[in-house]
């Protein structure tokens, strides 16, 4: 859980809350900008990590810091001719060790006695990794102690504390940089995707934003789902995949909520959206969801006609920025041709006065139930389905529709929870799972 200094203890109780305190790890510092005159505070350069495990067994992979050069510049002088660099350490016990207390070469033993056994000393001695004091003469000086060398190639880096100062944030003219207002570098989600998780595990964000920890996750051969609300987010983070991984495979679920989301439905995938925007007026997609030709029909919308009987209502989508009188004119001829009572088009673009015109030329038909009249030709917009507005037809016969699902007696009423998440209805991106076969959706 990555936050500002602002709300990092509220988060932190929150967090005790779902996982158990005994599930805190560390509260990790991440230093994120340069210091600035903030009025009258210490200067705000630092964000928040609160690293949380499900349970005692987790996933650990010790990471490990690259050690700077100016640091094995400094640490690493000793130089034997062979090209390996080394630097000397210590070799007194920092505890007592009576089995450790022998006399070495001449050297007495520390206070607390060696490091090393006698017997780690004597292969330590014949693999030439211990340094000995010399006088001048080239006699062992038996009043100072002999060290260790470690060499620079056996090293695997200093272990990673929790305050991180060594990663910079996506500055304004980074390459990596998105336009997105919240965007993380992906040094900071790899560091914390190679400590947790291994190839093949997977990765969820369900805040992904501009999608940093997804792009980690491809990266770094995680298998991943992230959700966002947005379909901005989402489709932001498709372009970035796409971008950076030529061979990237995902799936994007989510159901449009506003205009800007259906456009973007209708931009992704056109069958998609046009699945879709049948179901919202309860019409049943032509020929079930298969692709193809369509004759000019997206979909049927079956009404009631009498006990036994079924009225047609049929369904043409358009998902594009235009929209034109021909497309009334040939919803009309389709009616005609499939004796259908009525057709409706569906536009995500506002229709314009002659497609009005033309619907109004079609007249009207009889309401089966007596008395109502209903237009012939209709035009519903995306955005005026989405705020509630229904076409003007008979009512549903569920016959010949969907099925709907059948009622669930429930003994318990589910208890609401107590903090909020996601709807399921957000878009979701899923990469395909690595290993282990590769299956289409995990
Ligand atoms: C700070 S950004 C996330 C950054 C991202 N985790 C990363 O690593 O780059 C927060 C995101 O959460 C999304 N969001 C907010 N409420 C949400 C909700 N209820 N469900 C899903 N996403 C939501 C926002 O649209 C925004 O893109």
């Amino acid at each position: 859980m990555h936050c500002d200094a602002t709300a990092s203890h509220y988060l932190k109780i929150l967090l005790d809350a779902v996982f158990g305190p005994e599930c805190y790890r560390n509260e990790i510092t991440w230093k994120r900008t340069t210091t600035h005159n903030d009025s009258r505070t210490w200067s705000r350069v630092a964000d928040t990590i609160l690293f949380y495990t499900k349970g005692k067994e987790f996933r650990w992979n010790t990471p490990r810091d690259s050690y700077s050069a100016g640091y094995v510049e400094s640490r690493y002088k000793g130089d034997d001719g062979d090209g390996r660099k080394y630097m000397l350490d210590n070799m007194t016990s920092p505890n007592p060790r009576p089995n450790m207390m022998y006399e070495w070469k001449g050297f007495p033993f520390p206070p607390l006695g060696w490091r090393y056994s006698k017997e780690t000393m004597a292969k330590l001695d014949a693999g030439n990794r211990i340094w000995y004091p010399k006088l001048p003469d080239g006699s062992f000086d038996t009043g100072k102690r002999p060290r260790v060398k470690k060499y620079l190639t056996e090293m695997s880096g200093g272990v990673i504390g929790e305050v991180w100062t060594d990663i910079s944030p996506v500055n304004s003219q980074a390459t990596e940089r998105l336009g997105y207002p919240t965007q993380k570098p992906l040094p900071l989600l790899e560091r914390i995707i190679k400590a947790s998780s291994n190839e093949g595990d997977t990765i969820l964000d369900p805040f992904c934003g501009c999608g940093t920890a997804v792009h980690a996750a491809e990266k770094l051969n995680r298998n991943w789902i992230g959700i966002d609300i947005t379909h901005l987010a989402i489709s932001l983070i498709e372009r970035r995949l796409r971008d950076a991984f030529s061979d990237v495979e995902f799936d994007v679920h989510g159901t449009p909520k506003d205009y800007e989301g259906a456009r973007d439905l209708a931009l992704r995938d056109k069958y998609q959206f046009q699945w879709w925007a049948v179901s919202l007026v309860d019409a049943v997609p032509f020929g079930g969801k298969k692709r193809g030709a369509d004759s000019g029909i997206d979909g049927w919308r079956y009404m009631a006609a009498g006990r036994t009987t079924v009225a047609k209502c049929i369904v043409s989508v358009k998902g594009g920025e235009t929209v034109n009188v021909q497309m009334m004119r040939d919803l009309r001829g389709v009616i005609e041709r499939e004796k259908a009572e009525a057709g409706l088009l569906v536009t995500l673009t506002a229709p314009t006065r002659p497609m009005q015109e033309e619907a109004s030329k079609a007249g009207f038909f009889d309401s089966p139930f007596g008395g109502k009249r209903h237009p012939r030709l209709q035009i519903m917009t995306i955005e005026a389905l989405l705020s509630g507005a229904k076409p003007d037809l008979p009512p549903l016969s569920i016959e010949a529709g969907f099925r709907r699902a059948e009622r669930e007696d429930r003994a318990v009423q589910n208890q609401g929870s107590l903090l909020a998440h996601a709807g399921l209805d957000a878009p979701i991106a899923t990469a395909p799972a690595r290993g282990g076969g590769r299956q289409r959706k995990p």
